[in-house]
């Protein structure tokens, strides 16, 4: 076993009176996708948004490559090498995807200014790896399908070469073509050895992808497993329960 990217060590955080995340403690491994499972409100994104950098933990430790990371913005994250495709599919709407790609990170010429062509031959060879059909990267992003806004969201982790990866509901609004191209990109990225974070509902997706799940429910991390080691009923009634598997091992560290 590698050692992990990624070690989250006894974290919390409350929103008021609120334990949105309570004592969790994960890690992930280079070309690992593990999935992170919960009902709404389970306290999976709260859980990721504090790797991200959007939210400060109240307490506990997160350590990348074995180091202790502070993560106190987006910012530090990801110069940890920690991208973030968000719920929302945090674009901005009315910018093209070129400039999504850079956006706060922008190519600048020597003089200082920005370097729209080199920004532009960047993305369109970063777009054209991730899918070869998508041509209108001049336009908004607004009028783009979800597909193709998943692929500007993703070449960001592609670009700028994340370690890890969170994805928060990848294809929830998205058709079966538009799924299957987003699970492809998904083992793309493992091959390359990047670590994932799949936050999903989907079955298809856990079984499709996963290397190991994880399943939230009130904020507590209820067991992690191999997805292998556990059927599909198990999940969903891990889920719901908010008991741990009796039949098989939990995964464990080390
Ligand atoms: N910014 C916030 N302020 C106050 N409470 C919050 C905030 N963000 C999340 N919460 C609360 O924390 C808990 C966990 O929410 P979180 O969004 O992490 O759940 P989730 O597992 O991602 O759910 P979903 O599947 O619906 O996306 C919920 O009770 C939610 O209301
Ligand atoms: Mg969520």
């Amino acid at each position: 076993m590698t050692a992990p990217l990624i070690e989250i060590d006894k974290v919390h955080k409350s929103f008021g009176g609120v334990h949105a995340v309570e004592d969790v403690s994960l890690q992930l491994h280079p070309g690992e996708v593990l999935a992170v499972l919960g009902h709404n409100g389970a306290g999976k994104s709260t859980l990721m948004k504090m790797l991200a950098g959007a939210y400060p933990i109240d307490s506990g430790e997160v350590r990348v490559a074995g180091d202790v990371a502070k993560i106190a913005s987006p910012a530090d994250s990801q110069a940890l090498g920690i991208e973030t495709i968000y719920q929302t599919l945090a674009l901005a709407d009315n910018l093209d995807a070129v400039s999504n790609l850079f956006l706060g990170r922008e190519l600048l010429t020597r003089f200082g200014l920005l370097d729209d062509d080199r920004m532009e031959q960047a993305a369109r060879e970063t777009f054209q790896r991730l899918n070869p059909n998508f041509k209108n990267i001049r336009v908004p992003v607004r009028s783009l399908s979800g597909g193709q806004r998943q692929v500007v969201a993703i070449s960001r982790a592609l670009y700028f070469k994340a370690r890890v990866l969170i994805m928060d509901e990848p294809c929830a609004a998205l058709g079966p073509e538009e799924t299957r191209m987003v699970h492809e990109l998904v083992r793309r990225l493992k091959a390359d050895g990047v670590g994932i974070f799949l936050i999903t509902h989907d079955m298809p997706d856990v079984f499709g992808l996963s290397d190991r799940l994880a399943v939230m429910k009130n904020g507590k991390l209820v067991g992690c497993y191999r997805t292998a080691d556990v059927t599909e009923d198990e999940v969903l009634a891990m889920i719901i329960g908010g008991k741990p598997v009796a039949r098989v091992a939990q995964w464990r560290a080390g």
